[in-house]
């Protein structure tokens, strides 16, 4: 369906092809792309219960076809011959992905491993102290903290989407059906072309190098590509996955926060940032919409009582990952250095609550869906209603019960970022600072409460382990911000 279509000029002369693709965006893609649309989607959603598809499924109809213009580039040869080293060694499975690409996705063009170069929204600066200038082109033009807070987020956004091929990989092999194999399959192809493409960043721009000082660009690859599960810059990529479930709730729950990261990112002032965003973003439209859908069937599945996982499992699944996708955000009451610096539009805050309402809206869908599999003659507006009613109320009705239901932990919950009062403070999944004596719980107490309502194998492991010892004063505690 990709085909060439008009050829533009991008920033550079060197390297790779310079073309432009026509691309189909699917809906849960265009969603991401466009405000207006996806204000459109969501109103769909709210007055139609309007599910995304799962991500293999049939053409998009014509009128979401969306033009997505970018050109592509490669990287030197010493860094192109590196990753596709890394990929060997943490990505075997991608030829497999490249042979059968056109069995699970025919219309769609075939992957490629090379950076797109897509399309300022505005010239400009438009937020923080250099609003209106000329967004900058060079590294080497930022002063002071702008250069090394501009390397930390494009280092700290790499190493998302290294860490999270080499997390997918270790529970692959459990997908429950081939077309989960494979999407997650298609995941890693695009989270790998992510890591290339913020090698791209640091490669094209001789000017990260700058007179007198090291080499910041050659620095940072070199370390990136020896990352493991263990170093890589934030919590939520240190994680291993033990079994498919962490698959589909990561691509639910985590690739979100990327969505909104890269969403904001899309401002950046170093040009070069800007420009990969909206590529970027339509790809990682289709890792919400594969997790979203595969968290739909597995939830549904769950409930018939012929899956591989209980309602229970699940749950689990999710208070181990919500917390973690909600402190990627960094402290609540931070985010103005990258705003003043241009890099980012929102404050952390903001985008937090933003992110959690969206958690909140994908999971009530799942809700629906199982209401609708409970009672089969119900409509989705009254099933929402229903939902509402037995969440808000904590009793059974018509034969539901919120045991049946899934629920999105309280922010608070389970914390070790953040503002000072919430991390590490025991607070229930509710967000009820659990008390004893009139005192918060102890350490103790709390590892207890959280042991009954995390997966087990996770609170065996050695994750749990380490939030442990620093709940208890073993170790010390983590900072409480991140360089994203
Ligand atoms: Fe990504
Ligand atoms: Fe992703």
């Amino acid at each position: 369906m990709a085909q060439p279509l008009t050829m533009t000029s991008g920033p550079r002369s060197a390297g790779g092809t310079r073309t432009a693709f026509l691309e189909l965006q699917r809906h849960c893609t265009a969603a991401i792309i466009a405000p207006r649309r996806a204000l459109r989607l969501r109103m769909l959603l709210k007055l139609r219960l309007f599910w995304p598809a799962t991500p293999v499924t049939a053409d998009v109809p014509a009128r979401r076809i969306r033009l997505a213009a970018y050109t592509t580039e490669t990287i030197t040869p010493k860094y192109h011959e590196a990753l596709i080293g890394w990929q060997k060694k943490n990505f075997p499975e991608l030829t497999f992905l490249q042979d059968n690409w056109k069995k699970y996705y025919p219309t769609q063009t075939p992957y490629q491993l090379f950076a797109k170069i897509g399309k300022l929204q505005s010239e400009t600066i438009g937020y923080g102290r250099m609003a209106g200038q000329s967004r900058v082109e060079r590294a080497g033009d930022m002063v002071g903290n702008m250069f090394y807070t501009a390397r930390d987020i494009i280092r700290a956004q790499a190493s998302t989407e290294l860490g999270s091929i080499q997390q997918h990989r270790l529970t692959l092999e459990e997908a429950p059906t081939d077309v989960m194999k494979v999407a997650i399959l298609r995941i890693m192809a695009e989270e790998l072309r992510h890591g290339y493409q913020m090698f791209w960043v640091f490669d094209a721009d001789h000017s990260w190098k700058k007179p007198g000082h090291p080499d910041v660009a050659t620095d940072t690859l070199d370390e990136l590509l020896s990352m493991q599960l263990g170093n890589h810059v934030l919590d939520a990529f240190n994680i291993p996955f033990y079994n498919f479930l962490d698959n589909v709730i990561f691509a639910t729950l985590i690739d979100l926060v990327g969505k909104y990261q890269l969403e904001m990112q899309k401002v950046f002032s170093y040009a070069p940032m800007a420009r990969s965003m909206g590529p970027m973003l339509s790809e990682e439209g289709y890792h919400i919409g594969s997790g979203r859908g595969f968290l739909k069937e597995l939830s549904v599945s769950a409930t018939n009582g012929n899956g591989r996982y209980s309602i229970d499992e699940i749950q689990r699944a999710i208070n181990v990952w919500l917390p973690r996708g909600v402190e990627m955000f960094g402290n609540e009451r931070g985010g103005e250095t990258a705003i003043a610096f241009g890099f980012k539009d929102r404050t952390n805050g903001t985008v937090q609550s933003e992110y959690y309402n969206e958690v909140r809206e994908l999971i009530e869908l799942t809700n629906v869906a199982i209401a609708q599999t409970l009672l089969r003659d119900i409509s989705a507006p009254d099933a929402r209603s229903l939902v509402r009613e037995v969440q808000d109320t904590h009793e059974e009705q018509r034969g539901i019960a919120p045991h049946h239901l899934l629920m999105v932990p309280d922010v608070k919950f389970y914390r070790q970022r953040g503002m000072e009062e919430i991390a590490f403070m025991p607070y229930d999944v509710d967000g009820i600072l659990l008390t004893e004596n009139g005192k918060p719980l102890s350490g103790e107490r709390y590892i207890e409460y959280l042991k009954g309502v995390l997966p087990s194998y996770y609170v065996k492991d050695s994750e749990f382990a380490k939030y442990s010892a620093a709940l208890l004063g073993r170790q010390p505690k983590v900072g409480s911000s991140y360089g994203w």
